[in-house]
């Protein structure tokens, strides 16, 4: 049975939310803002921003900010993740998550857990997690 999609107009508002977060971001070093909203499957969104530091690897992405947030807060299951990036100053991009922030999702997020590249509330790509990391290690490999 296909899960229920989600509305245009919920995409359109985690993609705004997440072009608004970049305003929140704290990146001195790179000067590439990014922020990022996630929608928990109760329709709750989470909001992050990446944070970095002056001894630069206790720096931590917009996606995963958001999702410790969510998770720090009880909220476990998520449906999507708006993230978007761009330098400071310059045009946004289509910015996908890294690595490391693939992984966390993979932790909480089945393969159909949706990503969006906005570069505005109307202008965004559609992606899933298991199209940016198949062949996952998660949870399930330690099932014993
Ligand atoms: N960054 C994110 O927050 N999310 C991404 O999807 C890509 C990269 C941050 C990390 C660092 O603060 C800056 O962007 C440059 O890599």
């Amino acid at each position: 049975m296909e899960k229920k999609q989600l509305a245009e107009a919920d995409v359109r508002r985690l993609c705004a939310e997440a072009v608004q977060m970049r305003e929140m971001s704290y990146a001195p070093y790179s000067h590439f803002l990014v922020g990022a909203a996630l929608l928990t499957k109760e329709g709750k969104i989470f909001t992050g921003c990446n944070i970095e530091n002056a001894a630069y690897t206790p720096s931590v992405c917009a996606e995963r900010t958001a999702l410790f947030k969510a998770v720090s807060e009880g909220y476990r299951d998520f449906s999507a993740i708006a993230i978007s990036g761009g330098p400071e100053g310059g045009p946004l991009q289509y910015c996908a998550p890294c690595g490391v922030c693939r992984q966390v999702m993979a932790e909480f997020c089945s393969g159909d857990f949706r990503i969006f590249l906005a570069k505005s509330e109307e202008d965004y790509e559609s992606h899933t997690l298991m199209e940016l990391l198949p062949m996952r290690f998660g949870p399930e490999n330690l099932e014993t």
